[in-house]
């Protein structure tokens, strides 16, 4: 069994992909499992960890002592994280969140009329990432909060990049496409930290990535 190194630690981890609705039958989404965040909610709640998981339409079996909060959209997965934040230690946002939404979902299912199709207005989705980062320390909380990135191209560039977007103390870079990541049982990451550390996590089960980021987000944590 692996050592109890997060007990008394409350810990908040969003998973899976956000659907947004179109219409009554139909969504826009992602093709994110939600493996990879039940796997850093397993491995926490095996460490000792007090864990909230904001699962966003996996269909993976709840984790064994972990309170699960399912959510469908990008506002519920806001709402969700929101009212978890005050009193967690450390967050890790490992959803993938749409960045847009239908500005409007209409009542009725939409017909083919024989026309054109209707264009799909789209409007931005709250960045939940960023508002965590911004409302860190409100409560006196010394948070560790942890971005997930999914990039196809320039992996290390472009997660820097967002890292210092962002403004999180670690953004777990993974490559996608190519079959990568998304839906898999193995990922690969790099972990760039604020502080300038880039660590390479080589591919493996989702576990053991979720193992070795726990393992950063220990040595963080304030003693
Ligand atoms: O679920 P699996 O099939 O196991 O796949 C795992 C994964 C590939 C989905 C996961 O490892 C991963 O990379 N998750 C983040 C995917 C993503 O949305 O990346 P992004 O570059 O769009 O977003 C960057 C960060 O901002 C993420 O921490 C995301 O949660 C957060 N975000 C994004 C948009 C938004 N509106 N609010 C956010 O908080």
């Amino acid at each position: 069994a692996a050592a109890p190194d997060l007990a008394g630690l409350r810990v908040v981890v969003s998973a899976g992909g956000t659907r947004e609705a179109v219409d009554p039958v139909r969504f826009l989404g992602n093709h994110s499992s939600g493996k990879q965040g039940y796997a850093l909610a397993r491995t926490a709640a095996a460490r000792g960890a007090d864990v909230t998981l904001v699962a966003a339409n996996a269909a993976l079996p709840d984790p064994a002592g972990v309170r699960v909060v399912p959510v469908t959209s990008a506002v519920e997965l806001a709402a969700a994280v929101e009212a978890e934040r005050a009193g967690a230690d450390v967050i890790v946002m490992s959803a993938a969140v749409a960045d847009f939404r239908p500005a409007t979902s209409v009542a009725s299912k939409i017909k083919k009329s024989g026309g054109a199709p209707a264009p799909i207005e789209l409007v931005e989705n709250p960045d939940v990432l960023a508002g965590l980062v911004a409302s860190r320390g409100r409560d006196g909380a010394d948070q560790v909060i942890v971005g997930f990135a999914a990039e196809t191209d320039d992996v290390v560039a472009n997660g820097r990049a967002k890292l210092a977007r962002k403004g999180c103390d670690l953004l777990v870079v993974n490559q996608v496409g190519g079959g990568r990541a998304f839906g898999t049982e193995d990922n690969q990451a790099v972990v760039l930290g604020a502080d300038g550390s880039a660590v390479e996590i080589p591919r493996g089960p989702k576990e053991d990535l979720a193992d070795r980021v726990w393992d950063l987000v220990r040595d963080r944590l304030p003693r």
